[in-house]
């Protein structure tokens, strides 16, 4: 297969009016996938962890980044390193969670301070030119942001402020600092993870058919899409019913997505966070963090539950269609569509950044 040709078939100069959707090849090929995690997921500033996961002194976070194991951990600061041993590169800290006073290789017990250090190398006396100071865990770029930390694995990439453009103060004004984390929930879906993007990104179009509780709770006609640098925001006016959704989401609706796989959804009081994961060319992992006011009395157990309930609800709708589309993507009935200008703009724009980062 000619991956370049696959690429180029696309055309990002196609105005919104024009465009049409990448070849269905982008979504099932395994070429394509891996070409993303070294440029799309390799490129860019994707969340690694959140920041109350590493408050004290020790506390790590060993996950994968772009397929790659990193492990985050609070020193003096925050720093991230390739979770990588220097001796023979076994994965120094288990994947998850935890608090540690050294990171130490469960291999030969080779240890690396918080810093990446490496400290004790046991029964290696005699070798020769070998010094420790050169053998330290590899760090990564790392920078916190609000209540999360980011990575990026490219050295050559913007900040992260620059990489954020205008989303930074567009989530500062709506002061997330007074939310606080209370669960997370992980979905695994049938489905590539640019199909969940495109679903999250349709300016709202399926909303009225396919999430008939939610659309009860907004006003649907004051519905707004507005795209900016690296970032989409949908945002529509919550209305009054007496149901479980207008019970839990009162407020603006904001739905902010941040290329490549970073969701945002805020109403009063209430954050959810979504990353989409690649697992495969057709199965992502979709991982929700949701945030409450801890100020706000309204915020009970009760409330909360209730709350998560309702996007555990509108979660299992977006499933079944991401999956059908999955099914539909991989037909030979089925190669590229045409995008609403009324509502598909967020869509475009991500198509446009992919297009650039797998061109590149
Ligand atoms: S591989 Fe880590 S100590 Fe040997
Ligand atoms: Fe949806």
């Amino acid at each position: 297969m000619d991956i370049k040709k696959v690429i180029a078939q696309y055309d990002p100069t196609n105005p919104l009016s024009k465009a049409s959707t990448p070849p269905s090849l982008w979504y099932t090929e395994p070429e394509i996938a891996k070409l993303e995690i070294d440029t799309v997921f390799s490129n860019n500033w994707l969340i690694a962890a959140r920041i109350d996961q590493l408050a004290k002194n020790g506390d790590y976070v060993a996950t994968e980044i772009a397929k790659q194991p990193i492990v985050l951990v609070k020193g003096e600061s925050i720093k991230a390193f390739y979770n990588v041993c220097r001796h023979h590169g076994a994965q120094v800290m288990e994947t998850g969670t935890g608090c540690t006073r050294a990171l130490t290789c469960p291999y030969h017990a080779w240890s690396y301070k918080l810093n990446g250090n490496l400290c004790s190398t046991p029964k290696f006396d005699g070798v020769e030119n070998f010094n420790k100071s050169e053998n330290g865990l590899i760090e990564v770029r790392c920078e916190v942001w609000q209540k999360w930390v980011f990575v990026c694995l490219n050295d050559n990439a913007p900040s992260l402020t620059e990489f954020l453009g205008s989303l930074n103060s567009e989530i500062s004004a709506l002061q997330p600092e007074s939310m606080s984390f209370h669960q997370r929930v992980s979905y695994q879906l049938n489905c590539n993870w640019k199909v969940y993007v495109d679903n999250y990104l349709d300016g709202g179009y399926h909303v009225p058919i396919l999430h008939k509780g939610l659309n009860s709770a907004l006003d649907g006609k004051l519905y707004k899409i507005e795209t900016k640098d690296r970032f989409c925001l949908q945002s529509c006016p919550t209305k009054k019913r007496d149901n479980e959704f207008s019970n839990v989401r009162t407020g603006t609706a904001r739905y902010y997505w941040q290329y490549p796989n970073l969701m945002l959804n805020l109403y009063d009081g209430i954050m959810g966070i979504m990353i989409v994961e690649p697992i495969s060319v057709d199965k992502c992992v979709v991982i929700f963090d949701y945030f409450f006011d801890n100020s706000n009395p309204k915020f009970t157990a009760e409330f909360r539950d209730n709350s998560v309930t309702v996007a555990n609800k509108i979660q299992d709708e977006d499933t079944y269609v991401c999956e059908s589309v999955q099914r539909g993507l991989a037909s030979k009935g089925y190669d590229t569509g045409r995008l609403s200008v009324e509502k598909e703009a967020g869509e475009h724009l991500f198509h446009k950044l992919l297009f650039t980062d797998l061109s590149s």
